[in-house]
């Protein structure tokens, strides 16, 4: 993969970079700013370096279509303050707007294409459709910088064809995460200690399969443990449940078990007749969930458990909430996991949006930890092992 570096003098050169500005907002206000920082470094190395910036991102699913909702507005707006220095939003992604803007820029000046999404191109399963979308961004700049780490899983467009058409590099951000997760994939000192939650099994099959043959112990949280629970045979009450993933479980369960893994599942569980905040909630065994309740957090045998078992170890791995965290009743699972992986004496790695988001939102700082990821998906199947497009369409 070339860097920024390798691309020359950038002097007055218009370079179009690929960010990952996808952040979680209430309304108009931005949750969690984490990828907007993530991207500030490698924005501010371009313009030191004297080129024209012109940044692609997305927000959310808006599907093909202009939809004021998933504007980015809000994103330029913080972009604009991390930078101290103005960010234009174009009104469109590739018309009039967008080209004024470009034409506008100086050396040094950063300018943002509306919301990718909204071009029904940039997501299409048509190679043809994608490849024309990537020529109309490839004729408003000469260079491509990706650095959108969270989106390098997607064939898209902005991330995947454009890299042809320009000369191209992957930015800093992009550089920093693949180097973490090599660690993880080829180099990982061990104990090696990987830690799923989350809602569904389905999304994290594949990564476990990966993840029992090269991590040594896995511990599992979060509302996906349930899915693990019945496999063994429990009640789990109105808890989530993916009935249809019952069989893989147990195979997981009985192959780890045959190769010497752990596979650590929770012995104690928060439960509450509903999902709600207020909700009355008991701590009760694993194995003796009531037939009317939901399980909504690992109990506190569990938490001092799985910390003990993630402070042991020199690699870490993270990804998924234990419970529901954004419910103080339910949060002291992740906040326990959360803790324990600040003590680790090795390498801590936060994998991705939702875990990011909940970290920042329980007051731990971004220092705290080894590593946090600006890529839930992308890490993921990273691990897994899969061939991610906009990587592969960096390589040499
Ligand atoms: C993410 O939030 O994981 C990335 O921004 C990718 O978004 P997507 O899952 O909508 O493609």
């Amino acid at each position: 993969m070339k860097s920024v570096t390798d691309l020359g003098d950038l002097r007055g050169r218009r370079v179009l970079v690929r960010c990952d500005l996808n952040v979680p907002l209430d309304g108009d206000t931005i949750t969690d700013d984490g990828r907007i920082r993530a991207s500030v470094p490698t924005v501010n190395q371009l313009r030191e370096a004297g080129a024209k910036v012109i940044i692609l991102a997305h927000l959310g699913r808006p599907k093909g279509k202009v939809n004021s909702e998933f504007s980015l507005a809000p994103a330029a707006r913080r972009l604009s303050e991390l930078l101290d220095a103005e960010v234009t939003l174009a009104d469109d992604v590739v018309g009039e707007s967008a080209r004024a803007t470009v034409d506008a820029l100086d050396d040094g000046q950063v300018a943002m294409l509306e919301n990718v999404r909204f071009e029904p191109g940039e997501e299409s399963k048509d190679d043809a459709e994608r490849s024309e979308l990537a020529d109309k961004y490839a004729a408003l700049g000469e260079v491509f910088v990706s650095n959108g780490f969270g989106v390098v899983h997607r064939k898209q467009a902005s991330v995947y064809d454009l890299a042809s058409k320009l000369p191209s590099a992957a930015g800093g951000l992009v550089e920093a995460e693949v180097e973490v997760l090599r660690k993880l994939t080829s180099d990982a000192a061990r104990p090696y200690v990987v830690v799923l939650g989350g809602a569904k099994v389905s999304d994290k099959l594949n990564v476990i399969a990966n993840l029992i043959r090269t991590a040594d112990t896995l511990v599992i949280g979060g509302g996906m443990v349930f899915t693990f629970l019945a496999a063994q045979g429990h009640e789990v009450g109105t808890s989530l449940l993916e009935s249809d993933q019952i069989d893989a479980v147990k195979g997981y369960l009985d192959e780890a078990a045959s190769g010497g893994k752990q596979i650590i599942l929770p012995t104690d569980i928060v439960v509450a007749p509903e999902f709600k905040a207020d909700a009355p909630a008991t701590v009760v065994g694993a194995d003796e969930m009531p037939a009317d309740q939901m399980g909504l957090d690992i109990g506190p045998e569990s938490s001092e458990r799985f910390a003990a078992v993630i402070e042991k170890a020199h690699t870490v791995f993270w990804n998924g909430p234990m419970g529901v965290a954004e419910m103080e009743a339910f949060a002291k699972g992740t906040r326990a996991v959360a803790e324990a992986l600040t003590k680790v004496d090795g390498l801590s790695v936060v994998g991705g949006g939702d875990s990011a988001a909940a970290v920042r939102d329980l007051g731990f700082a971004d220092e705290d930890f080894g590593h946090i990821s600006t890529g839930g998906g992308a890490s993921l199947e990273y691990l897994e092992g899969k061939d991610l497009p906009g990587l592969s369409v960096l390589a040499d």
